[in-house]
């Protein structure tokens, strides 16, 4: 199979075609792919009609899957290396779990002790307009900092949770991910295991740094986020049925625009490769 690659934006991603993910792919077809995948940060595979079984078997090519522990609300009842990314109701007709999954600036399980590698995201129904997701190069953000703030962070953790932006702190939801997933301590910087290279590891996930009042915290995680995201930084994905999007949790971050209207149906699914631990717990 021959494999071209385009650009998708300046900061990162890049769309390949002439790939069908149905079909077993030879370890050099692999390997193209993989180094694409470490160069840009984000794959983006369109046209993929492929069956659950053959997404997850794809993904497993990655790494270990995640069988989604830390998020047991949101996995699949049969499939549980598949995440729900749904606004699809509850058969009760509670409203979905996962409706606001991934609303605010984050790097796939950054809130457990095993931060993801990649996840790989396949659109099965999008909305007609919106429901789109934001992506940014983390390295970029790192690499711009000025040599003074490069050297104040290095040494810093931020506190991850794994409680979300845009939900009442109160449901039922979010008492159990405090419950299952207490905060976790990570480095601002990391260094990606495959390329060597430094990231931005923030988010609006971190509540505080360790050491330091939420008060004193708060300017630096604000300024990071907001720095981190600038336009340039940024590649935003509109979404298609049947797209696969590939995305490195080492040195990138998302965020679900949720800019879509109320009564569209979005679901997508997705699996989450495992990375390599990093982080502990606070006492
Ligand atoms: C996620 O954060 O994995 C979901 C992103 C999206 O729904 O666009």
């Amino acid at each position: 199979m021959s494999l071209t690659f385009r650009p998708l934006s300046h900061a990162l991603g890049a769309e390949i075609q002439g790939v069908d993910l149905g079909k077993p792919l030879s370890n050099s077809e692999f390997d193209q792919i993989h180094s694409k995948f470490l160069e840009s940060g984000i794959l983006l595979f369109r046209n993929q009609k492929i069956t659950r079984e053959q997404h997850i078997a794809f993904s497993r090519r990655f790494g270990e899957l995640d069988r989604h522990d830390s998020l047991p609300r949101d996995r699949h009842p049969d499939y549980p290396e598949l995440l729900l990314v749904t606004n699809i109701p509850e058969k009760d007709g509670k409203e979905s779990a996962s409706k606001y999954t991934g609303q605010q600036w984050h790097s796939d399980m950054s809130f457990t002790l095993e931060p993801s590698l990649g996840s790989l995201l396949r659109g099965i129904t999008i909305p007609p307009v919106g429901g789109d997701t934001m992506f940014t190069n983390m390295y970029m953000a790192y690499d711009t900092l000025s040599d003074g703030m490069k050297k104040m962070i290095e040494p810093l953790h931020g506190v991850h949770t794994g409680r979300r932006k845009v939900t009442d702190r109160d449901t039922e939801r979010e008492r159990e991910q405090t419950r299952i997933n207490p905060p976790i301590a990570q480095p601002l910087v990391r260094v990606h295991p495959e390329t060597g290279r430094k990231a931005l590891y923030i988010g609006e996930k971190v509540s505080s740094l360790v050491g330091m009042t939420e008060e004193e915290s708060k300017p630096i995680i604000d300024y990071l986020v907001r720095h981190a995201t600038r336009p340039q930084f940024v590649y935003r994905h509109q979404w298609r049925q049947d797209d696969i999007l590939l995305w490195d949790n080492r040195c990138t971050m998302h965020i679900a625009l949720g800019d879509y209207a109320e009564g569209e149906i979005r679901h997508l699914e997705r699996t989450t490769v495992k990375g390599t631990p990093s982080g502990y717990y606070l006492q």
